[in-house]
């Protein structure tokens, strides 16, 4: 069992925000069959939103390219995916709100709180949605208010997720950990564009979109390097994770724990091997805990 921000987790993976996690049952699917340590939602706002026109998911060599758009029924329609994935979820289940005010958060985290989520992760930082997600999260002030908003009213842990698309990660970081986060997440996608060269159109429905999968693990590799020299809360790692070995060198790097995404569109049991092949590699390296080799690479001068 790991212990991350007072949760319990079988081991240290977690399904990213946006995949799986529309519905109670896929939440739960990717916690038992996947053996996921935990999982979070798709992001639920004020009201409901279609989201962006299609085509809004495309397949690179590299990764995806998503323009979503945040479509979600709002809280008061998720209510009950969400009380279905806690009464069923063998793993903590997290709630991954957004809102375009600090007021608009409080108001969804506490639309949620009927159905018990274990966690939220607020999600501060989507690169393609007008008036939400990265408006807030490039600003250190909002951050902070976002966060403290929501901690006002709720009892549970509150993880806040970072966007890559700002100079300095750590900034963000801090105004999220001065606005009482229990953790953050790294990273949100990489905003990014696909032109198709036949028409000169940009592919995606949206023209722009965020990135993620392989291509950009290296960049969230950075930020989890940078954000554990900067805050004393724990870092959990997102970006691009698709493999133990992935998974590892985000560890070293300073997180905490791992979240997958892309990756799961391949294979749903990536968690319980991911898990298990982390603890092959500490006991063939001689480590007796996952927090021994924790930021491991900051020792290595
Ligand atoms: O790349 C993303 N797409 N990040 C988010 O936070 C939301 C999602 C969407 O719905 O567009």
């Amino acid at each position: 069992m790991y212990t991350l921000t007072g949760l319990k987790l079988k081991n240290p993976t977690i399904l990213a925000a946006g995949v799986l996690g529309t519905t109670g049952a896929s939440l739960c699917r990717v916690a038992r069959e996947g053996g996921a340590g935990a999982v979070v939602t798709k992001s639920i706002g004020p009201a409901p939103k279609t989201g962006h026109p299609n085509p809004s998911m495309i397949e690179l060599d590299c990764g995806f390219l998503n323009a979503m758009g945040l479509p979600n029924p709002s809280y008061p329609g998720f209510l009950q995916e969400l009380e279905f994935a806690k009464e069923n979820s063998d793993a903590p289940v997290i709630a991954s709100i957004f809102g375009g005010t600090p007021s608009e958060f409080s108001e969804v985290a506490e639309g949620l709180l009927p159905a018990k989520p274990d966690a939220f992760e607020l999600n501060v930082s989507c690169p393609h949605a007008e008036g939400y997600g990265a408006a807030i999260g490039t600003n250190p002030c909002l951050v902070e208010a976002v966060t403290a908003a929501v901690k006002d009213v709720v009892n549970v842990p509150v993880w806040v997720k970072l966007t890559p698309n700002v100079a300095d990660i750590t900034c963000i970081g801090n105004a999220a950990e001065s606005g009482g986060a229990d953790a953050v997440v790294a990273i949100n996608t990489v905003k990014g564009m696909a032109i198709d060269i036949e028409s000169g159109y940009p592919v995606l429905g949206n023209r722009s979109g965020g990135l993620s999968g392989k291509a950009v693990k290296p960049v969230a590799v950075k930020c989890v390097y940078d954000l554990f020299t900067a805050l004393e809360i724990p870092v959990i790692g997102v970006g691009g994770v698709s493999s133990w070995e992935d998974a590892v060198e985000m560890i070293m790097a300073g997180a905490a724990a791992v979240q997958v995404g892309s990756a799961v569109y391949d294979r749903l049991d990536i968690f319980s091997e991911i898990g298990k092949e982390i603890e092959a590699f500490l006991k063939r390296k001689g480590y007796s805990d996952i927090k021994k080799i924790t930021g491991l690479a900051h020792e290595m001068v």
